[in-house]
């Protein structure tokens, strides 16, 4: 397995004599230097996983072994049987904004504070929503394949035709963080109407942007583009299926940055083949990677993204150091400053 541990660059210590002192952070995947250097230098060694591949759980229990944190970057399942075997975690910092690969439950039963890295990612993933729906909107990845194709052999006005968005309808599936700053984007680019659905009303797009609450199926059927910026819960798995698809507009643009299982794969390419809805822009899928033969990659109005979201030198650098600041606050008792669970400090 390729854990690297870094020696501590403040200490005129050997690395031999420093580890028996120093707790050890595990962190999953390389992140930038200096949120190591940010763990570093509040007292403490660093190991870092730098193989470029997925870890299974059974793995990682093995690599959490003698440390006493972990900065958890990708899709580690943090579940019963992870808690229950790694009870010398003192808390988990993740490096993602979405935390639905935790069973919250067994985290509380654990009092296992996990944080996570809320609003420094919601520009760029904002950002990829918006560059999904323009894309799609012109066809744009396609059009790219078939010139590598050899088709760009002469001007056909009536071919390569898109949509325009001007004046359309962004309907905002999940109007928080993320959701605003697309809905913002769109606002300012195109004037786009927006409407949306949430747990609870969003005041502030309502004053500023004149965002319209409507149900869910209302947004359904209003929506010529539909904006998917919601965690993935048991309430929203699968939520956009065959009926869902049904009741869109036959122009409509789904869009999907948040979780893949939000939408169901097959209903989805169904309604694209069928005409149900106009195309489809998804930067995760379900399962994560998405074959090369997937059938939605052949599709004239798909465009499709590996989970870039927040990919950005800037956003990954904010997200690393957030994460951890949180992982050498759990590491001195305190606080997670993003804990996602607090009520695990309630004595
Ligand atoms: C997030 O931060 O949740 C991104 O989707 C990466 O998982």
């Amino acid at each position: 397995m390729a854990i690297s541990y870094k020696q501590c660059p403040l200490k005129s210590v050997t690395f031999i004599s420093i580890s028996k002192i120093m707790e050890k952070v595990l962190i999953t995947r390389r992140i930038s230097d200096s949120a190591v250097a940010l763990i570093e230098n509040a007292g403490y060694e660093v190991a870092l996983y730098t193989e470029l591949k997925n870890i299974s759980q059974g793995e990682l229990i093995k690599m959490c072994e003698g440390h006493s944190g972990l900065l958890s970057v990708g899709p580690n399942k943090i579940d019963e049987h992870f808690l229950s075997a790694c009870p010398q975690l003192k808390g988990i910092a993740l490096m993602s904004v979405g935390y639905d690969k935790v069973d919250l439950d067994a985290a509380a039963k654990h009092r296992m504070p996990i944080s996570n890295t809320p609003d420094v990612l919601s520009e760029a993933t904002a950002d990829t929503a918006f560059l999904l729906m323009l894309s799609v909107a012109r066809n744009a990845f396609q059009m790219h394949k078939s010139i590598e194709r050899g088709e760009w052999n002469f001007f056909d006005p009536m071919q390569n035709l898109g949509q325009e968005l001007y004046g359309k309808t962004l309907g905002v599936l999940g109007l928080g963080r993320i959701g605003l700053e697309m809905a913002k984007k769109a606002k300012a680019a195109y004037g786009m109407d927006i409407i949306y659905h949430n747990r609870s009303k969003n005041e502030q797009a309502e004053k500023t942007l004149d965002a319209r609450y409507l149900s869910f199926d209302e947004l359904l059927q209003q929506s010529d583009v539909l904006s998917v910026h919601v965690n993935l819960t048991a309430e929203t798995k699968g939520l956009f299926d065959k009926d869902a698809f049904s009741k869109m507009k036959s122009n409509a643009i789904f869009i999907n940055t948040a979780r893949g299982a939000i939408h169901n794969e097959e209903d989805l390419l169904n309604a694209l083949q069928n005409g149900t809805i106009w195309g489809a822009g998804l930067d995760v899928t379900n399962p994560e990677p998405m074959g090369k033969c997937n059938p939605l990659l052949s599709l004239k109005n798909v465009c499709v993204l590996p989970h870039i979201g927040s990919a950005t030198t800037e956003t990954r650098e904010k997200m690393a150091m957030m994460a951890a600041e949180n992982i050498v606050a759990a590491m001195k008792a305190e606080k997670m400053p993003q804990v996602i669970n607090p009520e695990v400090y309630e004595s």
